[in-house]
């Protein structure tokens, strides 16, 4: 078993993969309910950005503690600025564009297509990962793993596909075709920002001494501008005529909250385990989230659905277990070079 930071006996690795599972199966749900719940919709802009500065906040205060606990419990401002903005924080600069780009497209596509198309499709990202973990991090992955990876997508469409609406089909309209195109291709580019995101981070993270929380202070503070950039060019005309909390309703806040913890947890994922192990977690959620509208919404299971759950747990375990034959006796399995950490 490993020998890093563990949870009630449990290591963090495993621990921060389960959150992710059930962060990941609430996060669609209230995103796509915030999004229809009112007549007048919020502008998804100002979520960016405001879940960027939740991200901060909270990231500030667990940098800044760890700092202050280094320097014997005094805080020091200045020390925490040297580590917050000096040295290579421009690194942060990339991934901060790219998650930004990523996080509004997240919400433009969810708001063409329904949830399950949505969650499908953006599946693909699993693969998109492992091939940027491939050229970027140059990740080795065995045939096996690859096999696990192909399995794991057809898996996760199967799981998907009596979810997804016949009826937006059947419907036929030019508008409505445009509209689900639209969709698919703004999830598309998604998948693609999410996979360069997410391994240049873990790549940025691995290689250097900074804590993750300091790296996600840099994360959303840089993110912050092209998030107000992206409220000016979207949502501009609108915030100044409307006011910035337009549409807003407790929903809209779940939703900020829950992407903003979801960053959080991502971030833990990334430092213990890695980019692709987190493709697999989110595989499992929305098996959760499938099972959550048996209940929920009367969603009926079919052979379909059972089939692709096998096939979804199949891959996971058979990713795991190469995994585990693979590892090497270090206390954080990882994808990327990974010089001596200092949290
Ligand atoms: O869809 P995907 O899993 O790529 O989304 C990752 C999410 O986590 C994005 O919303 C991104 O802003 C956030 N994130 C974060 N901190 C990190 C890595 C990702 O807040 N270190």
């Amino acid at each position: 078993m490993s020998s890093g930071p563990q949870v009630l006996g449990v290591p963090l690795k495993y621990v921060s993969l389960v959150v992710l599972t059930v962060q990941n199966s609430l996060l669609v749900l209230i995103m796509r309910y915030s999004r229809i719940v009112n007549d007048t919709p919020y502008f998804t802009s100002t979520a960016v950005l405001l879940s960027e500065l939740v991200k901060f906040v909270v990231c500030l205060y667990l940098s800044a503690s760890a700092t202050a606990a280094e320097g014997g419990g005094r805080l020091d401002v200045a020390r925490v600025r040297e580590e917050v903005l000096g040295g290579d924080s421009w690194k942060m600069l990339i991934p901060a564009a790219l998650y930004t780009v990523q996080n509004n497209l997240q919400y433009v596509s969810v708001s063409l297509l329904d949830a399950a198309t949505f969650q499908v499709t953006y599946q693909l990202k699993i693969l998109t990962t492992a091939l940027c973990a491939v050229v970027l991090l140059g990740t080795r992955l065995n045939r096996m793993r690859w096999i696990s990876l192909v399995a794991l997508t057809v898996g996760v469409i199967l799981v998907q596909k009596p979810a997804s609406s016949p009826a937006a089909a059947a419907d036929g309209a030019q508008a409505a075709r445009s509209t689900q195109l639209l969709g698919l291709l703004t999830v598309f580019v998604a998948c693609v920002l999410s996979g360069l995101a997410g391994v240049y981070f873990e790549k940025v993270l691995k290689g250097s001494r900074k804590s993750v929380w300091t790296r996600n202070v840099q994360l959303s503070l840089f993110s912050m501008g092209p998030a107000l950039f992206g409220v000016f060019v979207m949502d501009g005309s609108g915030v100044r005529a409307n006011g910035f909390f337009y549409g807003y309703t407790v929903w809209t806040a779940a939703a900020i909250a829950c992407q903003a913890g979801g960053g959080l947890i991502v971030a833990v994922v990334v430092k213990y385990a890695d980019n692709i192990l987190k493709g697999f977690a989110t595989s499992i959620s929305i098996i959760l989230s499938c099972l959550a509208s048996v209940w929920l919404f009367d969603f009926h299971i079919t052979p379909i659905f059972l089939a692709g759950t096998a096939l979804v747990l199949y891959a996971t375990y058979t990713y795991g277990k190469e995994e585990t034959a693979q590892k090497a006796p270090s206390p954080l399995p990882t994808t990327a070079a990974r010089p001596e950490d200092s949290d």
